[in-house]
């Protein structure tokens, strides 16, 4: 194992130097086998690296859980503390000042109050998630969570985090993890809509400060196509903003998402990651050239299409939380591009007749507007009965294409005056900063569930497949739902390795669409939980139905989905994936709901519809 380890160091390191994007320092500071040698027996046994003949750990029925005998003692975690240079972090829940006990302070909760839907008040608290649903809301401020009766627990949130600003910190938590039976989970920013972050007396790994930012405009490492040209490397940390500033000072572009607080080095571009240029570069993943990751053994190893070549391909769609904690992501730059862009909403004065009929003129131009490489990101709002519902078109993203080729895209015959202002803009980083405004959290309480509607669904208007999906997407209106939705395509561009993890029915995807209903938090949550769950499942099999063998986005999907297996991964590339999370984790250190493999576990929540308030244990 040792000598295994430091091969595979030195391989690591010949590599970079020829790629021209080396280690960053923080990946350079690694725990090595010796360092574990220098330990006691009984401190070694904690932070060991994972051997081929380790038996299974101890509790095997459930991951240790606090308040078990197992569960490490206060000695033990000193002892990861000082490991990781003091990053330990016992949990504190954000919201603890707007309740009784020695953090209480009537400005800070004032201030948490009203800042609370504010993402960035999230991502930098090593635990708060940004889909509190899933953590079971334990400890909101007490005015948006009347019914806490003003108790404020941990709920589903981790019991401590290691702030992570080296390769070593995150192999001593991996590795204090597997050795203890304690469950694991990762963190960046916290948004994630599964509640992927959150886990019930767990270890978080927080990737955060994860930040490094490296550029080379002459990237040599063997990649697909032997692709050399300019590429990025970046921290699991970094998020859209900060890639995007920085593909602007050297002038080209990249693939990152939509929203300011994705962090997208992390579970967005593991997931698959749709952004405003995805219907000219595809996927994010596509753009991935190699990957640095530590594995549940410990290991820390590069992937790529040479060094851990199936794991490389798993990472690309396969998932977050599922193969490692992935440190940095190295992806290709595009030359810079223009952008051309509009918002635009539907009058608020016309009939409910003319409303849709605007909609279902809009769904007609999909083909047309995904062939020219464009993107909508559209809102359709639910009213109250007998009212117009309202429809939002904001940003409308036409990259590469001047004002008057995006008007020839545009002749709609609409039965109500839609005014257009044109913008356009020189390169993307203006274009995306003023299309996007950083994105709220949601405290409100409802669901999610999502669909990739394929192309074909809107190639034939007055069709009877057009006119199904048509009608699937109304009723859903009308039923009360909200929907979130793409006019995109995520096909792979002819430069980019077509044989990748993501998702199939990104292929063939116009339109990317949520459906979300929202119940009031002043009820009896667990009977709204439970109507709530049911009329989802029955808005998703129309869904579906119009959609026969098309998927649903990981990174935005329905946690509760139904056949998540097949919607969020396609049939065959999860058996792949599958085979890749034993090969690589027999031992489950890493469990996700929805991720690859998590089938034999489940969350003992007392909740009725399930979330991260409980132990993991094996199903
Ligand atoms: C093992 O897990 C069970 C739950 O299945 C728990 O009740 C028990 O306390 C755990 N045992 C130890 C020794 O931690
Ligand atoms: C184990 O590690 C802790 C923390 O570093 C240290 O205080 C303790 O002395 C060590 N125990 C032994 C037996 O070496
Ligand atoms: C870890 O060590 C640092 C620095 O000594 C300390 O500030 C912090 O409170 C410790 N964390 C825990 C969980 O004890
Ligand atoms: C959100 O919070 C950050 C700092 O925490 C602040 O800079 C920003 O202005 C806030 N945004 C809004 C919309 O209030
Ligand atoms: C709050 O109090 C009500 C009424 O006593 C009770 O039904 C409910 O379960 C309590 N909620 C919590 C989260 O303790
Ligand atoms: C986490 O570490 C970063 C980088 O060292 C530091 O700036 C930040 O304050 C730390 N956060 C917490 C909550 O400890
Ligand atoms: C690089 O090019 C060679 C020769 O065309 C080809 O055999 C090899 O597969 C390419 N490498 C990759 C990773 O595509
Ligand atoms: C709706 O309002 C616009 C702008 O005020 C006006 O021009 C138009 O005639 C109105 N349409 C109807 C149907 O009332
Ligand atoms: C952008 O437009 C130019 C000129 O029409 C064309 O040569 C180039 O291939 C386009 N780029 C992409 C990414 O479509
Ligand atoms: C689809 O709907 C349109 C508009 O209501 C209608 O004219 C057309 O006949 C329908 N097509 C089919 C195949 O039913
Ligand atoms: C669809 O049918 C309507 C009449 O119901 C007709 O006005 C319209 O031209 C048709 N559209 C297409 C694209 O065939
Ligand atoms: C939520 O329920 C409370 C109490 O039943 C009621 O006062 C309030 O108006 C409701 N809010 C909404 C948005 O329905």
């Amino acid at each position: 194992m040792g000598q295994f380890l430091k091969l595979a160091i030195a391989f690591q390191f010949l590599f970079s130097i020829i790629s021209g994007l080396e280690l960053f320092n923080f990946e350079k500071s690694q725990l090595t086998p010796r360092d574990i040698l220098t330990q006691s027996d009984q401190n070694a046994s904690l932070l060991k690296f994972a051997e081929r003949d380790d038996p299974p750990p101890l509790n095997t029925t459930c991951k240790v859980f606090p308040g078990d005998a197992l569960w490490p003692s206060d000695a033990q975690w000193a002892l990861l503390n000082s490991t990781t240079d003091g990053a330990l972090i016992k949990t504190i829940p954000l919201a603890s000042p707007c309740y009784p006990g020695p953090l209480s302070n009537t400005d800070q909760c004032s201030y948490l109050t009203a800042n609370w839907a504010n993402s960035s008040i999230h991502m930098v608290d090593p635990t708060s998630p940004m889909s509190p649903i899933w953590q079971g809301r334990t400890c909101e401020p007490p005015t948006l969570a009347p019914t806490l009766n003003g108790t404020c627990t941990l709920g589903g949130l981790p019991s401590y985090s290691i702030n992570a600003t080296t390769v070593s910190h995150i192999q001593a938590g991996i590795n204090f993890a597997r050795n203890t039976g304690i469950r694991l989970v990762i963190k960046n920013t916290g948004h994630d809509f599964s509640g992927k972050s959150s886990g019930a007396g767990s270890l978080n790994i927080w990737t955060h400060y994860l930040k490094d930012i490296a550029f080379t405009a002459n990237y040599a490492g063997d990649a697909y196509g032997n692709y050399s040209g300019p590429a990025f490397k970046a921290g699991s940390g970094v998020q859209a903003w900060e890639i995007y500033e920085a593909a602007e000072k050297e002038g080209v572009t990249v693939v990152g998402g939509e929203g300011r607080t994705v962090g997208v080095m992390g579970g967005y571009i593991l997931g698959g990651g749709h952004s405003p240029l995805s219907s000219i570069y595809g996927i994010a993943a596509d753009s991935i050239l190699s990957l640095n990751l530590v594995l549940a053994s410990g290991e820390f190893v590069t992937a790529s299409p040479t060094s851990n070549p199936t794991l490389f391909w798993a990472l690309r769609g396969g998932g977050g939380s599922t193969f490692g904690v992935v440190t940095s992501v190295t992806i290709k730059a595009y030359p810079p591009l223009p952008v051309t862009t509009f918002s635009l909403a539907f009058p608020p004065n016309i009939t409910t007749t003319d409303f849709w009929n605007g909609v279902r003129s809009y769904l007609t131009f999909f083909p047309s507007f995904t062939a020219a490489g464009t993107y909508g990101y559209f809102f359709i709002f639910p009213s109250s009965p007998d009212s117009t519902p309202t429809f939002l078109l904001s940003p409308f993203f036409a990259p590469n294409l001047s004002i008057p080729q995006t008007q020839s895209l545009l002749t709609p015959s609409l039965p109500f005056p839609l005014p257009i202002t044109y913008t356009h803009h020189a390169t993307y980083l203006p274009a995306w900063t003023a299309s996007f405004p950083q994105e709220p959290v949601s405290r409100s309480s409802g669901y999610f569930g999502s669909r990739l509607f394929p192309c074909s669904n809107f190639l034939s208007p007055n069709s009877t497949l057009f006119n199904a999906t048509f009608s699937a997407i109304k009723t859903s209106v009308e039923a009360g739902y909200s929907l979130i939705s793409f006019q995109i395509r995520g096909a792979v561009h002819p430069s980019n390795d077509p044989d990748s993890a993501v998702n199939p029915a990104w292929r063939e995807a116009a339109m990317h669409s949520i459906q979300t209903n929202v119940w009031n938090a002043t009820g009896d949550i667990a009977a709204l939980e439970v109507e709530a769950r049911q009329s989802l499942n029955g808005r998703m099999e129309e869904w579906k139905a119009v959609t026969p063998g098309s998927g649903a986005y990981l990174g935005e999907s329905d946690r509760g989905e139904t056949g998540w297996q097949t919607s969020f991964y396609g049939a065959e590339t999860y058996g792949r994936l599958v085979g890749v999370k034993r090969g690589v984790d027999p031992g489950e250190v890493f469990w996700a709901k929805t991720a690859v493999g998590s089938e034999g576990w489940e969350v003992r929540s007392g909740d009725p519809v399930g979330n991260e308030d409980g132990r993991l244990c094996r199903v």
